[in-house]
């Protein structure tokens, strides 16, 4: 890899910026000042620049518990997202693995490894998602018969069936329902969606898992951490 392009990757400054500060011999490649941007790196050396050293990280994997107020996404002029969440962050090319609304909280993971996020959105592999909802109404067993038939959204869409499963139900006549809901597709809005089908409104949606990927409880809202080997690996196999 070029020596610019590692420096880049690691959020060290842009291409022309890089080019300058190289030029200068502010870059050392194993001590000695390395002035063409062009440099073959291959990892094994030490790169440092003004004395610190910069080590290379082809991928990270974050599981973010995502709070209420931030937008899934890489990153906004205006608003925060949550990318600017990850604050240990060394890549400057990671996204979130599928989009929450805005006001949705709970697991997303990021990270820049395009080929895991293709596999885990992929309709092809119908990967399983748990939320845990507070829905406006009383949800009843004909829901739940609803959701495992497959159920008509609109014209346009006929939900996959879906796993409800009733926590609590409070007294009439303002009932609030806790449920859980699995489902295996990612449709735009789907829970609210499937919720309005049957008259009903979300309140609040909180996503538990994705396929093997659980929410840590130790994680507040806003926080994260690095993914572990084995829930690396425990995607990577599931897929
Ligand atoms: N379904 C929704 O309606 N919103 C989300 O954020 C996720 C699933």
């Amino acid at each position: 890899m070029r020596l610019d392009k590692y420096l880049a990757d690691m959020s060290v400054g842009t291409r022309k910026e890089l080019k300058e500060m190289i030029r200068k011999g502010r870059v050392l490649v194993d001590g000695v000042p390395v002035k063409d941007p062009g440099t073959a790196i291959t990892g094994a050396e030490e790169v440092t620049v003004d004395g610190a050293k910069i080590a290379y990280t082809a991928f990270e994997y974050y599981m973010l518990n995502k709070p209420a107020g931030v937008i899934s996404a890489s990153e906004d002029s205006r608003q925060t997202t949550v990318v600017d969440l990850i604050e240990d962050r060394k890549r400057k090319d990671l996204f979130p693995v599928g989009r929450l609304d805005k006001d949705t909280v709970g697991l997303l993971m990021i990270t820049n490894d395009g080929d895991l996020s293709h596999r885990l959105l992929s309709p092809r592999f119908h990967v399983d998602k748990v939320y845990y909802a507070r829905i406006a109404g009383a949800v009843t067993e004909s829901d739940v018969k609803a959701f495992a038939d497959g159920l008509k959204i609109d014209d346009t869409l006929t939900a996959l069936p879906a796993k409800l499963e009733i926590l609590s139900v409070t007294a009439a006549p303002d009932p609030v329902s806790e449920i859980e809901v699995t489902i295996r597709e990612g449709k735009f809005h789907q829970i609210k969606r499937m919720f309005a089908a049957r008259g009903m409104e979300v309140l609040y949606l909180k996503r538990l898992s994705m396929g093997p990927l659980v929410l840590d409880p130790g994680l507040q809202e806003g926080e994260y951490r690095p993914l572990t080997e084995e829930e690396i690996s425990a995607l990577n196999d599931f897929l």
